[in-house]
């Protein structure tokens, strides 16, 4: 009754939420919650107090649980801001259980994929909660067409938002990536520009000498990466993420421009830009083919793109995606060992790996020695596959004669 809405929401002239971010082109909101983004902070808590998820388990619950899967959707998009939106959603409802909040609130817009996260998560997790979106209410997105107008009333009300634009297009940053959409890129054809990256440098501006990587999987998560230039280590969930965003940010990696298919239906034009995730999904994908059975594989990549769709969807809080974490986390116990990659120019490039779960033969596969394998036994293997196959000539002219 005090309290009566938890709010991701900037004010809006139906209900009297706080903000906690500045107003974006399109819509005013994105969130408040301290996942790593560069944002005010103090400025954002003296509007509207401790709506924070902790860094720590942004990273350790939901980016851990989608490196060991390689989540990536629709083959590019590596889903930074698809995972924070459960973690900020069920902090956004932790508090408003605290508080007797019957009411939580965001200001995704009605047509976007945000709007379905947020609120599936939210009725997971507090299932008689109610929501106020205030981009699907008459009322209000009749009265404002974008962040002009809602600039206007704010001043006129003495709210306090920045009072010019930052840029013409919408962000949402956290640690794992920014995203940007709308405005002036939503014309597919219409090249980003240059100052629009915020987070990474641009490979044509990048260093002239890589820096050389070590990362340590255990669990298929990484447990430590050090430099191996420098020398300079880290091993703490929080600290090895950072870190690895700052090489990849200074490199230029993990910039893409794609078109997506949104979940509401419609196909939308995105920039991200995720260097730490990038580095992790080339790193993580190296050391599980290394260590992982070829079919527990085969079943494993099935069920990534399945978790991939789960996430982007908004099904982090279901049935269905818990059990595939399960799986895909039973799948990474013996997914360790040591990596060693080179950054550079917008790439990523392998160098070499070892571990003591390793599934490579050396012997086995070696052109120079024999091993425990006689090459006699390949002709049959190819000859029955070829029957399988009706691409034997014989087999099939035989059938024919009878
Ligand atoms: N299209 C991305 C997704 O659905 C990002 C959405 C939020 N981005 C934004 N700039 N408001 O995960
Ligand atoms: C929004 O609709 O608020 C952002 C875009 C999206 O969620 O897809």
């Amino acid at each position: 009754p005090t309290h009566p809405c938890v709010s991701l929401v900037h004010p809006g002239p139906i209900h009297p939420c706080v903000s906690l971010v500045p107003p974006g082109p399109t819509h005013p909101c994105v969130s408040l919650a301290n996942i790593g983004q560069e944002e005010d902070f103090e400025a954002a808590r003296l509007k509207a107090e401790k709506l924070g998820a902790k860094k720590e388990e942004f990273v350790e619950e939901f980016i851990w649980p989608s490196v060991q899967a390689n989540a990536i959707y629709e083959d590019r998009y590596l889903l930074g801001t698809s995972v924070a939106r459960p973690c900020i959603a069920r902090r956004q409802v932790q508090i408003a259980q605290q508080e007797g909040a019957q009411y939580v609130s965001h200001g995704a817009t009605g047509k976007g994929n945000d709007q379905v996260r947020f609120e599936l998560t939210c009725y997971a997790l507090y299932p008689e909660v109610k929501i106020i979106a205030p981009w699907r209410i008459p009322e209000f997105f009749n009265r404002f067409l974008g962040r002009k107008d809602l600039m206007e009333y704010a001043q006129k009300n003495n709210i306090p938002v920045p009072v010019s634009p930052k840029a013409p297009w919408s962000m949402d940053a956290n640690l794992m990536h920014i995203s940007y959409e709308s405005g002036v890129l939503e014309d597919p054809m219409t090249h980003a520009p240059a100052d629009l990256y915020l987070m990474t440098k641009s490979p044509a501006d990048s260093p002239n000498t890589p820096d050389v990587l070590e990362i340590e999987f255990l669990k298929g998560v990484p447990v430590r990466v050090t430099n191996m230039k420098g020398g300079e280590s880290k091993d703490t969930p929080l600290e090895i993420f950072s870190y690895l965003n700052v090489i990849g940010a200074k490199h230029g990696v993990g910039r893409i421009d794609i078109v997506e298919n949104r979940f509401i239906g419609m196909k939308s034009r995105g920039i991200y830009e995720t260097p730490g995730g990038t580095i992790l999904y080339q790193a993580h994908l190296d050391i599980e083919t290394f260590t992982m059975d070829k079919e527990v594989r085969r079943v494993k990549q099935r069920l990534s793109i399945t978790f991939s769709e789960q996430v982007y969807n908004g099904f982090w809080y279901s049935p269905e995606c818990a059990f595939v974490r399960d799986c895909i986390a039973r799948s990474q116990e013996n997914v360790e060992g040591h990596v060693q990659m080179s950054v550079f120019k917008g790439q990523v490039y392998m160098l070499g790996r070892r571990s003591p779960k390793s599934l490579y033969n050396e012997e086995l596969v070696s052109m120079d020695v024999q091993g425990d394998y006689d090459p006699s036994d390949a002709s049959g293997f190819i000859k029955i596959n070829a029957v399988s196959r009706h691409v034997d000539g014989m087999v099939v002219h035989t059938r024919h004669r009878r």
